[in-house]
């Protein structure tokens, strides 16, 4: 997964969301150009006219006095109320902007083929779609302050300075003001960009520290039987540091544009004490002019530092569009054969199969699988078996030949209709932090209870269930940590005895199970068939009798098949599986 490189217009591109708060928005707006004006304008207006009726010659009534005391009260009234509105309805806009980003990135996950998660670890996908929505969500409410109060509250103060030069009919301060904007604006595109640079490298920083993390946790055992505690702690620490120094960077860019501009704001409040000094200005011109300049500037600097967010903002957009861009490569065709329950007849046609260019997996595969028969593939590890039983579930696709399931290709299907005709146990199943019940309906959304035991009698797990403190409702914990292998196996197989499909396939699904459990399971397998396609993929032999045909696999090929009694009778390299098995075994 490469990232993106987008521009800032692109960002605008997310605005569609905000469709559906089209109300929020427009009070956003009206609340900031409100807040904007009084602040840029409104005040140094109001300063104007209050210091020349205060400190003017003539004697001020008691009516116009509190009529002057009440003024700011209610131009800050009116900044306070309409800053918090503005503010609020931005976030609010900003965080459904935000929410519906996770959920493209989710759905996109769900989208995503399976041979993607080969090469992009799950801490990637998730410093993506956490942190980096983080940082635009933050972003977001600190841009939403003032992104229209800042340009309004310049423009007032532009505008009050306007005003003030043609009362004074002298142009020099609107000029002088005016001229000085570039030197705002080109170093703050300068630092811009660097910011943007740095902060998608600190990204990717966070993403290095999650990964470490997850890494750790997911080794406890290795690592404390290893005593790499310290080497771990070790390379947590470069990345915690290697993240530090990113974060600092970034930090140094974004600090460095309040001051820069203060400066240079600096330099030009000094020009004004000079022209007012020169020009011989009364004190509440004077006064209004520094307040102008100051909205002026203070606006400028904070528009510098939306500048800063909506870079790093960027490079937080740019590694989502990454995900989002991603192509989808099993894709479910235009117009899909509609196929209902499929018998489960299986024809693999000179199937070619390789995970990275170069190295054949699965090399002219030819074979017909029929249903109503059970399937034992044996065949050294690394041989090609579990490729070959994910081509079935269409997790990858072939790269020459084809794989028909009663003889529609299985790309002509759509894959939602192909996997619901299909029950599949893998080797290292995936429990859910929930209750036992609820693991086995996983498959069968809504059973019955009654379906459910029996689906756990079948698998051998009925007994251990009720063995524990709150049977069917007892629940698991994160991932079945506290199941053993084996009971973990039998959860996985009565979860998918339950959703009774055409096609089972078992990959090493009870390679924890001791002999006995293994054999009473294949045996309610068998029973189970009738009319159903079983494919198991085992190392004991034991069970290779109650199947009616075994493929043996070498290097991505299928060497010899047949039933057991007919490889054993022969001089084939089933036997010399089986007989160096025996050697293990006694
Ligand atoms: N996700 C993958 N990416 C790249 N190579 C893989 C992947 N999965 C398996 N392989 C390679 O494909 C070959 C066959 O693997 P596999 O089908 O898992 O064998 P088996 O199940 O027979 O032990 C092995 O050489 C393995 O290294
Ligand atoms: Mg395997």
């Amino acid at each position: 997964m490469r990232d993106c490189r987008m521009s800032a217009w692109s960002l605008f591109d997310y605005f569609k969301f905000l469709k559906k708060t089209k109300k929020d928005v427009a009070i956003a707006i009206v609340m900031g150009v409100i807040r904007g004006l009084s602040s840029g304008f409104g005040i140094p207006v109001i300063l104007k006219y209050s210091s020349s009726i205060l400190f003017g010659d003539q004697v001020v009534d008691g009516v116009v006095l509190t009529m002057l005391a009440l003024l700011p009260m209610f131009v800050m009234f009116v900044r306070g109320v309409s800053g918090f509105l503005s503010s609020y309805y931005f976030s609010a806009c900003g965080q459904h902007i935000v929410e519906e980003l996770r959920m493209m990135i989710f759905q996109k996950i769900q989208r995503l083929h399976v041979g993607f998660f080969n090469d992009c670890p799950p801490s990637e996908l998730i410093s993506r779609s956490i942190n980096a929505s983080t940082i635009i969500q933050s972003n977001l409410v600190d841009i939403s302050l003032d992104i229209i109060t800042q340009p309004m509250a310049l423009l007032g103060a532009i505008g009050y300075l306007i005003y003030l030069c043609v009362e004074e009919s002298d142009l020099v301060i609107l000029l002088l003001f005016l001229t000085a904007l570039p030197l705002f604006i080109f170093p703050i595109r300068k630092i811009g960009q660097r910011l943007r640079r740095k902060s998608g490298q600190m990204q990717g920083r966070t993403a290095e520290i999650i990964n470490r993390l997850n890494h750790n946790l997911a080794a406890i055992k290795e690592v404390r039987a290893f005593g790499l505690e310290k080497q771990e702690v070790g390379s947590y620490r470069r990345a915690c540091h290697a993240f530090s120094d990113a974060f600092l960077k970034v930090i140094k860019y974004q600090l460095i544009v309040a001051p820069l501009v203060e400066i240079v704001s600096a330099v030009g409040v000094g020009f004004a004490m000079f022209y007012a000094y020169e020009r011989g200005l009364k004190l509440e011109v004077f006064m209004s002019l520094a307040m102008a300049l100051y909205f002026g500037y203070d606006a400028i600097k904070r528009l510098g530092d939306i500048s800063n967010k909506i870079q790093t903002s960027i490079a937080a957009v740019d590694r989502i569009e990454a995900i989002l861009n991603e192509p989808e490569k099993i894709v479910d065709p235009r117009n899909p054969v509609c196929v209902g329950k499929l018998r489960g007849d299986i024809a693999f046609r000179d199937v070619v199969f390789s995970y990275a260019k170069n190295r054949e997996v699965l090399k002219k595969i030819n074979i017909e699988m029929a249903h109503g028969r059970t399937y034992a593939l044996v065949g050294a590890s690394g041989a090609g078996k579990s490729t070959f039983v994910n081509m079935i579930l269409r997790f990858y696709d072939p790269d020459q030949g084809s794989i028909c399931i009663d003889d529609v290709d299985l790309r002509e299907m759509a894959k939602a209709d192909l996997r619901r005709n299909i029950g599949y146990v893998p080797q290292d199943p995936a429990l859910i932090n929930d209750t036992i019940f609820n693991n086995i309906t996983w498959g069968k959304p809504g059973a019955s209870e009654a379906e459910v035991i029996e689906a756990s009698q079948k698998a051998y797990a009925h007994d251990f269930i009720l063995q524990m403190e709150s049977g069917y409702d007892t629940i698991i914990g994160e991932s079945g940590n506290c199941l053993s292998g084996g009971q973990r196996q039998r959860l996985a197989l009565a979860r998918v005895f339950l959703r009774d499909s055409p096609i089972l396939i078992f990959d090493e699904a009870t390679s924890a199970l001791d002999s006995e459990s293994q054999q009473a399971i294949y045996r309610a397998i068998k029973n189970l068939a009738n009319d159903k396609t079983i494919i198991m993929i085992s190392h004991r032999f034991s069970m290779m009798s109650i199947v009616d045909e075994v493929l043996v696999f070498s290097h991505g090929r299928i060497v010899e098949s047949g039933s057991h009694g007919n490889l054993l009778a022969g001089d084939t390299l089933y036997r010399k599986l089986y007989e160096k098995q025996q050697v293990i075994e006694t």
